[in-house]
């Protein structure tokens, strides 16, 4: 069982869910070196919450997501503002049509059922010296972020994740825990790490 974004996109802007984009923007921000005429994508990007704490620091965001219902909430979030536009694309079948100055992520990657495929992507969808922002769930080993039955990955093994960054060719990859979050399930709250892997492309 995949989850139904589009289900799901307008009740998405949580209080929870705007406060964990807040820290992972600020996360985000302490290791790549942010620049004000950048053009950065934001990979399963979507309501746009974490597109919305970054464009300001950035020149243009582009809000990436093959969900047509979190897109079209992202668009009414950002309405009027040139500095974001949106993109219904599977990062798992093609590289961006476009190169971008940095690609950012949160809580996609475990969404991708081909995460290889999407991370080759990610790095063809890279200008020279551009650098990747990925925050998701830690391994998940009990099963309890999600529903379930919930057939994507439980999290993902960050030090695996670095690695694959290190062979696609990123240097100066690190791993940190960007925040956490609390989640009940059967009535049983859990707390759940989100890393936050970085690299520069070449
Ligand atoms: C858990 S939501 C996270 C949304 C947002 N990044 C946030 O933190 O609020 C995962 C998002 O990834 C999108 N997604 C899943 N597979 C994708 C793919 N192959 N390419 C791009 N986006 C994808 C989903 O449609 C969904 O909007």
């Amino acid at each position: 069982m995949t989850v139904d974004f589009n289900a799901r996109a307008r009740d998405w802007d949580t209080h929870d869910h705007t406060d964990r984009a807040h820290r992972l923007a600020e996360a985000i921000g302490a290791v790549v070196p942010l620049q004000p005429d950048w053009r950065l994508a934001d990979i399963g990007g979507g309501t746009g919450l974490l597109a919305r704490e970054l464009g300001p620091r950035v020149a243009h965001v582009l809000i990436v997501d093959t969900s047509p219902g979190m897109l079209e909430v992202a668009r009414a979030n950002t309405a009027g503002d040139p500095r974001y536009a949106t993109l219904e694309h599977d990062l798992a079948a093609a590289p961006l049509p476009q190169r971008v100055d940095a690609l950012v992520s949160s809580m996609a990657l475990h969404h991708i059922p081909d995460t290889d495929a999407a991370l080759r992507h990610a790095r063809a969808s890279l200008e020279p010296g551009g650098w990747i922002a990925l925050a998701d769930l830690d391994a998940d080993h009990a099963h309890t972020f999600h529903d379930d039955g919930f057939d994507g990955h439980h999290g993902i093994d960050r030090h695996a994740l670095a690695d694959a960054l290190r062979s696609l060719g990123f240097s100066q990859v690190t791993d940190r825990t960007a925040t956490t979050v609390v989640k009940e399930k059967h009535g049983i709250r859990h707390e759940h790490s989100i890393f936050l892997v970085t690299g520069k492309a070449g």
